[in-house]
């Protein structure tokens, strides 16, 4: 039997597409001994987790709190409790995640409907208007960031179609929240995940999810129990809401680090927040402009959160990947699905953001491609 050494992990600087750097006082947090998950200490993070939560979201519903996972068990909860078996369900697909919404709703026995665009193109409220005209659908589902393509989905008038026409709206916010606008009540959105490893500044482990009212009206009418035990949002909240009743054992110590990173945010500001995410992307676009490396997504559709740069012709990607990591201990993520070998992904979330990254990568890309 092999007798393993103490774990040495080499700090990475993140600049990938999740996770990303954490901030000391997040990790410190993580740290402290674990209380049980019915400890009255607890019970009262939860609430404040909770409150934290609504704030990143800018909602006021009532059922918003952390699922125990990362942001695909967001995803699944969300298909889990608002598909029934014959619903029909319409996904607007122009990226990696879109597709596995589409397989995910399938396998929750969902009408699959898809609207396509090219990846790295958005959506446009008319041709969802028009799509829900020649056939309703019970559930609408977007990408608000999509990580694998680098654009951000316009959100605020795609609502009131989708209400219109007697659907929700059900956006995927993993890339997002935390980083840039995510107006879950004045958007009037329905239901929205994400993660806490990407703009919230946290380790991978906890997916916030939040219903509005029209979704927990939608939950309550269901005819058949949620098929994903887990995941049902309707015991879930007996945990996080006054009942306290155990459901399952909650990641104490993932919770400690969520809260201290959402605390962070307040402290910051959004409005701040969401300022230096965009100053530090535009600079970075403005240093890849320069060296003449172009971007995937047109700047009006450009997440601030996660750029594709084009890989330039005759360029492995693979190797630039990892001479970053070998000789700058700096990682970026390759292309996925349709732009994988095409473009690379380069994030600038939570306390990845910063200048002195940014200059960093720009340093390197330009000594590793000789430009
Ligand atoms: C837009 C989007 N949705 C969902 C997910 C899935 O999240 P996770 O990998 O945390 O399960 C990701 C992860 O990168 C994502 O970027």
């Amino acid at each position: 039997m092999t007798t393993y050494g103490d774990l040495n992990i080499i700090p990475r600087t993140l600049l990938g597409p999740g996770p990303s750097d954490v901030h000391p006082r997040v990790l410190q947090t993580l740290g402290y001994p674990p209380v049980g998950h019915l400890d009255p200490q607890f019970l009262d993070l939860m609430n404040e987790v909770q409150d934290l939560l609504r704030f990143v979201f800018q909602t006021e519903n009532a059922l918003t709190l952390p699922v125990s996972g990362t942001g695909t068990a967001g995803m699944e909860a969300a298909f889990a409790n608002f598909v029934e078996p014959g619903d029909s369900v319409l996904i607007g697909v122009s990226g990696y995640f879109s597709e596995r919404m589409v397989d995910m709703a399938g396998r929750y026995g969902a009408h699959v409907r898809r609207l396509d665009r090219p990846w790295g193109e958005v959506f446009t409220a008319d041709e969802i208007e028009d799509a829900l005209r020649t056939q309703p659908a019970k559930l609408v589902a977007l990408v608000h960031a999509e990580t694998s393509t680098g654009a951000l989905q316009p959100l605020a008038d795609i609502a009131s179609v989708v209400h219109r026409h007697g659907g929700l709206l059900l956006a995927d916010c993993v890339t997002s929240l935390g980083g840039l606008p995510v107006q879950i009540d004045a958007w009037d959105v329905d239901i929205a995940y994400s993660g806490t490893q990407k703009c919230i500044g946290a380790p991978p482990g906890l997916a916030p999810i939040t219903v509005g009212p029209r979704a927990s009206e939608a939950l309550s009418q269901r005819k058949s129990k949620v098929s994903n035990w887990y995941l049902d949002l309707t015991t879930l909240a007996q945990y996080w809401g006054p009942a306290r009743a155990y459901h399952h054992t909650a990641p104490i110590n993932m919770n400690y680090a969520l809260r201290e990173a959402l605390r962070m945010i307040q402290e910051e500001g959004l409005e701040a927040r969401f300022a230096r995410h965009r100053a530090h992307a535009e600079l970075f676009w403005a240093g890849l402009e320069e060296m003449d490396l172009g971007l995937h997504v047109a700047r009006q559709h450009r997440l601030p959160t996660l750029t594709t740069v084009r890989v330039p012709a005759g360029v492995d990607e693979l190797a630039v990947r990892k001479l970053l990591l070998e000789r700058y201990n700096v990682e970026i993520g390759g292309g996925l699905g349709a732009l994988k070998g095409q473009v690379w992904r380069v994030g600038l979330m939570g306390y990845s953001s910063q200048p002195r990254n940014v200059l960093l990568l720009l340093a390197a890309l330009r000594e590793i491609l000789g430009r």
